[in-house]
């Protein structure tokens, strides 16, 4: 069945045929009393030439940066406009050797980001030089040849799509409503904002990649309740974008959860969260950031082995705390309930120091131990 979006904007003409989208990029310049104002083609500083010269000079770029600031490693975080969704072409993007050759051939479905991703993982040489790549963006930059590349350079790579406003809510709400028993059959989520991203979004296929790392986030949470979902049921769950150009970088979140309760009754929560997106977003930046680079000093080996320690696993799901969308190894569960996600980096972080998981039992206040002796 064909999917049918009709997204409202000054830019897009529909037809019945076609949807045309005419986009010029406008710098978002937020001043001080938190008006917005854009200044005119924003795209100043475009690294030109076919794909692969692109790849070379982004090459180059980083391993320039890491020499004339004499770093140890360099993280590499996404945070420009969404992409469409790339399609996933056998022959094209599916493994890193055909993902190098489409480079090279300037193939249409292969992104800016991914490009950016695969300069990361070529430059980053396991042990000597680690270049770790983070999308915040919601496309699918990770393409398999893109992770299939990071694997075989053993650098990391993390995404998609900071998780700041209504997602970080909904990862919350929707784990304690269905871990109380209580069944949420339809979330419906409306959002409106008026910075750069907003007007990106307002462009259909930029929505769908939005529409899609917004949507699965309520899957494990609902699978984790197996007596009230059968296998398969989800509940309704809509997301809408829309791009009002007055709202700035203020945007407004409304969000509806229905839920049924006892004897067939209902229960409807409603939320109507207004985010100052970008200062949402920046913490999860440096987080991101902070959190990588930790990991990059951590490795394991099982106790009472001759095996050599070895790092994390390329794909760094410890991220997933701060991502929409959280990309996992392949055959991993994707978790996207908060304090899941939450508690993974602290217990993990406490194993560092050699402290036993947080397991909140708290038994030495629950059990009288002294009369047991
Ligand atoms: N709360 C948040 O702000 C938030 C939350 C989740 C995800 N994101 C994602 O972060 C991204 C950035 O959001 P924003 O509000 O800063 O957007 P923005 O439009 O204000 O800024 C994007 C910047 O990327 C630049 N750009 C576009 N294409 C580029 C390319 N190929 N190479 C290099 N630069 C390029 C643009 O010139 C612009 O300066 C978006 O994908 C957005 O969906 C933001």
């Amino acid at each position: 069945m064909a999917l049918k979006i009709r997204v409202q904007s000054p830019k897009v003409k529909y037809t019945e045929d076609y949807i045309e989208a005419q986009y010029e990029y406008q710098t978002t310049n937020v001043t001080e009393d938190n008006s917005v104002n854009y200044t005119e083609k924003r795209a100043n500083n475009i690294i030109s030439g076919t794909k692969f010269e692109q790849l070379k000079q982004i090459r180059k770029d980083i391993a320039e940066f890491k020499a004339t600031k004499n770093l140890d490693q360099v993280i590499i975080l996404w945070t420009a406009n969404t992409e469409r969704f790339s399609e996933i072409i056998p022959g094209v993007n599916d493994t890193a050797e055909n993902l190098l050759n489409a480079i090279k051939e300037s193939h249409s479905e292969i992104s800016p980001s991914t490009v950016f991703a695969v300069a990361a993982a070529l430059e980053g040489v396991s042990k000597i030089f680690k270049c770790t790549y983070i999308n915040g963006s919601p496309q699918n930059t990770f393409v398999p040849g893109a992770i299939e590349l990071a694997e075989k350079h053993k650098t990391f790579i993390g995404g998609d799509d900071f998780k700041s406003g209504q997602t970080k809510l909904k990862s919350v709400l929707v784990d304690f409503l269905v871990s109380a028993g209580i069944k949420p059959v339809s979330i419906v989520s409306y959002n409106h904002l008026g910075n750069n991203d907003g007007y990106n979004l307002s462009a259909p296929q930029q929505f769908r990649s939005k529409e899609i790392s917004k949507s699965n986030v309520v899957d494990d949470m609902v699978q984790s309740n197996k007596i009230l979902y059968q296998p398969g049921e989800k509940p309704d769950h809509c997301v809408v974008i829309k791009y009002v150009p007055y709202v700035g970088d203020s945007k407004r979140a409304m969000d509806e959860y229905t839920s049924e309760i006892l004897l067939g009754g209902h229960n409807t929560i409603v939320i109507h969260n207004t985010c100052e997106d970008s200062l949402l977003a920046s913490p999860i930046i440096l987080d991101l950031v902070l959190l990588a680079e930790i990991c990059s000093r951590i490795t394991f080996k099982l106790a009472d082995t001759k095996d050599e320690f070895t790092g994390f696993h390329s794909v760094l799901s410890i991220l997933s705390y701060l991502c929409k969308a959280p990309l996992v190894p392949r055959g991993t569960p994707v978790v996207n309930a908060l304090f899941r996600q939450r508690a993974a980096i602290e217990n993990i972080l406490r194993a560092c120091l050699a402290l036993p998981p947080e397991n909140n039992m708290l038994l030495e206040h629950k059990v009288d131990f002294k009369n047991q002796v």
